[in-house]
């Protein structure tokens, strides 16, 4: 038997095309693995009326770690539309298999590295190296939304927030409601992984991002975790800063940051615009991880105009992968990686249309593979 078990999720689009690149890097790493295939997205939605399906999640519970590539999400309408006839008026709902798995299995934080790999021509500032800690399980996406708004619910807010008020008097197909909702213990362990990372790999700061200023009652809560949680590593600093703003300065004066830790959907988009400052979306990766599992991915979609022509940047799967080695404890392997990325990257003659060259995906695999 294998010395691990890999859940294998290529998903849509492109994301079988990078998970295929993925598998070179790994195969001439010679990991012990064994890898698992596991089906998900649009295909099994279309089908099965779901796109996770109950077969997956049980390959999920079995497994040391996953990767996955990327999945086709829809609006409602057009999810509906796609559904094959049987499945068609039986109310199913669309949900983000990516985000659902988040949640079933407490994936709670979302690692985010961003570093610029010298030579990069879409380097924004060479030098760059933060990491952002994203909470990966509440806030705006903790699922609770009503549209239309059902009028027990209108009733209550209405006697209960005052701001209600203008919105008191629509019908209930008029607004739409997203609940944002962020707890102690989430925002705790999301500070505490930031800190405790920080700690690891000699990290001088860690910046909470936030809008408590206007976002009170959670993001309040959050900042206050927050600040607690940093009373205990006196050793590291830390200063926050409003996710408006950040952005400002992220771009203005990114050697001020180090380590960045936020909610949910302001950790989305700040790792967006890092990711960017390193080459886009051909470079940004993401670790979800629990206690129990981890799962690890490129940050980007299924690109369906690109599907099928093997053009994509496969560097940002190649570097989840990475991740995942550091993560199974195999860090000799995980450093071998990113040195024949950089090396690939640095030498320049291998690159992909994103980088402004013309290289394929497996081309760009093979090159980071025969540096190995
Ligand atoms: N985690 C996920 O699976 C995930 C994330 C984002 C979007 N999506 C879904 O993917 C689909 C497409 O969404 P989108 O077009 O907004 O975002 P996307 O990330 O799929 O692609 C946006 C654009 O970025 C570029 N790009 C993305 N990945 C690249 C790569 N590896 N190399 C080079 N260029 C790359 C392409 O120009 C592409 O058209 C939607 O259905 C969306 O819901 C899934």
């Amino acid at each position: 038997m294998a010395k691990y078990r890999i859940a294998w999720l290529p998903g849509d689009g492109i994301g079988v095309e990078v998970l295929e690149a993925a598998k070179v890097v790994l195969d001439r790493l010679a990991l012990d693995a064994d890898y698992l295939p596991g089906d998900i997205g649009w295909e099994f939605w279309c089908t099965e009326g779901d796109a996770f399906p109950e077969r997956t999640v049980d390959l999920l519970k079995r497994v040391d770690a996953a990767v996955f590539g990327a999945i086709t999400s829809k609006p409602a309408k057009d999810a509906e539309a796609a559904l094959v006839p049987e499945l068609k008026g039986r109310g199913l709902l669309y949900r983000s298999p990516i985000v659902r798995m988040r949640q079933l299995f407490d994936l709670y934080v979302c690692l985010r590295p961003i570093k610029a790999y010298p030579g990069n021509p879409l380097n924004y500032r060479d030098g760059l190296d933060l990491v952002v800690f994203r909470e990966n399980t509440e806030d705006l996406y903790a699922g609770v939304e009503f549209s239309p708004v059902p009028r027990e619910l209108a009733d209550t807010l209405g006697k209960l927030a005052k701001g209600f008020g203008p919105f008191a008097k629509l019908s209930p197909d008029e607004y739409a409601i997203s609940c944002k909702i962020n707890t102690k213990r989430g925002s705790e362990r999301i500070v505490r992984a930031a800190f405790e990372f920080a700690r690891r790999h000699g990290r001088r700061k860690v910046t909470v991002v936030h809008k408590a200023n206007v976002v009170r009652a959670t993001d309040g809560l959050f900042l206050e975790t927050a600040k607690q949680v940093a009373k205990l590593y006196p050793d590291i600093a830390v200063d926050d800063a409003n996710v408006d703003a950040m952005t400002m300065w992220l771009l203005k004066n990114p050697f001020n940051y180090d380590v960045l830790v936020a909610p949910n959907l302001y950790g989305d988009i700040v790792s967006d615009l890092c990711a960017q400052m390193v080459g886009g979306l051909g470079f940004g990766c993401s670790g979800n991880i629990g206690d129990k599992l981890a799962v690890f991915e490129p940050t980007h979609g299924s690109a369906p105009k690109h599907a099928g022509l093997y053009k994509a940047n496969p560097i940002a799967t190649i570097l989840a992968v990475k991740m995942m080695l550091d993560w199974l404890g195999e860090t000799g392997k995980a450093q071998a990686l990113e040195q024949a990325v950089a090396a690939v990257i640095k030498d320049g003659s291998v690159r992909t249309y994103d980088m402004g060259g013309s290289s394929t995906t497996l081309e760009m695999a093979g090159a980071i593979a025969a540096r190995l």
